[in-house]
């Protein structure tokens, strides 16, 4: 239990939407060695009951789970009108980039009309304080790396225009109240897993992102690795991203409430890149994930990848300064702990 020392001393409970995720099931982890109580809000469309039973056995207790989506205005205001909800983390939301282009109107609804939702009974039931899951895909093509927070927002994608609308509609909230305390993390390639292997990325079907693809040729689910360009102007012609292990995003939250909870929140230093400040190329995330799983990673270089970018590296040093988080896992690890929880759980979370 955490004192909420802003609103006197309340024994609140953080409410953590979309926590049967892949973020969401590593944050539970370090919200509870913390000392956070929380409860999981999740529809279960892109997750699964069995990563919340593992997190269970990770940390020697039950969690309080309530099936929902955040669309579900009587779901959710029966919850805050049950529970004494301090605080929401809201990772809820669809998240593949080709699909959303696929099916704008799903991610429309889904994202921004679940947040309006949210936020609608947040405000009904006097919880003002949110951490709000963004992404680096708000800067698009940057014009410049490392990139702070600063940088113009212009986004390329229907996902990524979720995230930007989500971000104006927080902005434009506090607006209107000030006492609503909001922080946004843009989170850069989150990959990793929890060092135990029982918890990790489950893609369903074919993955779109680059670690769990790799995971995958390396269990040998998959033939080979097509790499999405070898003429960018980068140090080996494949993309460069900056790949923050998931263990250290989580820790990442538990700072942001720390200083949401504080009394040095201050709403002009309230949007942060979670990053590490390095950025990798495919081709060294192939060669580390190779090491790591003693494993041949065959790979063929293919054209483009539509919508893809050079260069997408973070400055966090705004994380560093405010909120006291740095990344600390290497890439090493990053590969050594995905693969763990790949090779002890061929399958993900299914049987
Ligand atoms: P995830 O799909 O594993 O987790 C999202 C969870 O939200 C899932 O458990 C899903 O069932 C749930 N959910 C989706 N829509 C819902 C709704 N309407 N109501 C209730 N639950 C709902 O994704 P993740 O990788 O854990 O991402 C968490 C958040 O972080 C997302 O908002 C995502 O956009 C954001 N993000 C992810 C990445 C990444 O690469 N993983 C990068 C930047 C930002
Ligand atoms: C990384 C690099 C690819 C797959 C996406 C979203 C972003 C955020 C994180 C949510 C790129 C290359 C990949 C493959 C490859 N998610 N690649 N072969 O595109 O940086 O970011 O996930 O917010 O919004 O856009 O991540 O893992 O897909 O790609 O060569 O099979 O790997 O071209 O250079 P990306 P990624």
């Amino acid at each position: 239990m955490v004192l909420d020392d802003k609103n006197g001393c309340s024994m609140s409970k953080i409410l953590v939407t979309g926590g049967a995720g892949y973020i969401g099931t590593h944050t539970l982890i370090s919200l509870h060695e913390a000392g956070y109580e929380f409860i999981v809000y999740d529809n279960l469309c892109n997750s699964s009951q069995e990563a919340l039973k593992r997190v269970e056995k990770i940390i020697g207790e039950d969690i309080e789970f309530i099936k929902g989506d955040t669309r579900d205005k009587k779901t959710l205001q029966k919850l805050f009108q049950n529970h004494d909800i301090g605080s929401v983390i809201h990772f809820a939301g669809l998240k593949a980039v080709g699909e959303s282009v696929q099916k704008p109107l799903e991610y429309y609804d889904n994202n921004i009309n679940g947040t309006l939702v949210l936020l609608e009974v947040m405000k009904e039931y006097n919880c003002k304080k949110i951490l709000f899951s963004s992404s680096a895909t708000v800067y698009g093509d940057p014009h410049a790396t490392p990139i702070t927070e600063d940088f113009p927002l212009n986004t390329t994608n229907p996902y990524g225009r979720t995230k930007l609308f989500i971000e104006e509609i927080l902005r434009d909230l506090y607006v209107s109240d000030d006492e609503f305390e909001i922080v946004i993390l843009r989170y850069f390639n989150p990959v990793g897993a929890h060092e135990s292997g029982m918890i990790g990325e489950d893609p369903n079907g074919i993955p779109n992102n680059l670690m769990p693809f790799i995971s995958q040729v390396a269990v040998g689910k998959r033939e080979y690795l097509s790499i999405f360009g070898g003429d960018y102007d980068t140090h080996d012609g494949t993309g460069v991203r900056d790949y923050i292990h998931v263990v250290d995003l989580a820790l990442a939250h538990v700072k942001a409430l720390d200083y949401i909870n504080s009394r040095a929140f201050n709403i002009q230093h309230s949007t942060f890149n979670i990053g590490t400040g390095e950025g990798y190329s495919v081709l060294d995330i192939v060669k580390a994930y190779k090491k790591a799983s003693q494993k041949e990673i065959p790979y063929k270089i293919v054209k483009r990848r539509a919508g893809d970018i050079a260069k997408c590296f973070a400055n966090p040093n705004l994380a560093k300064e405010i909120l006291g988080w740095k990344a600390t896992k290497t890439i090493e690890q990053m590969c050594l702990d995905s693969w763990r929880w790949q090779s002890d759980n061929p399958n993900g979370y299914k049987k």
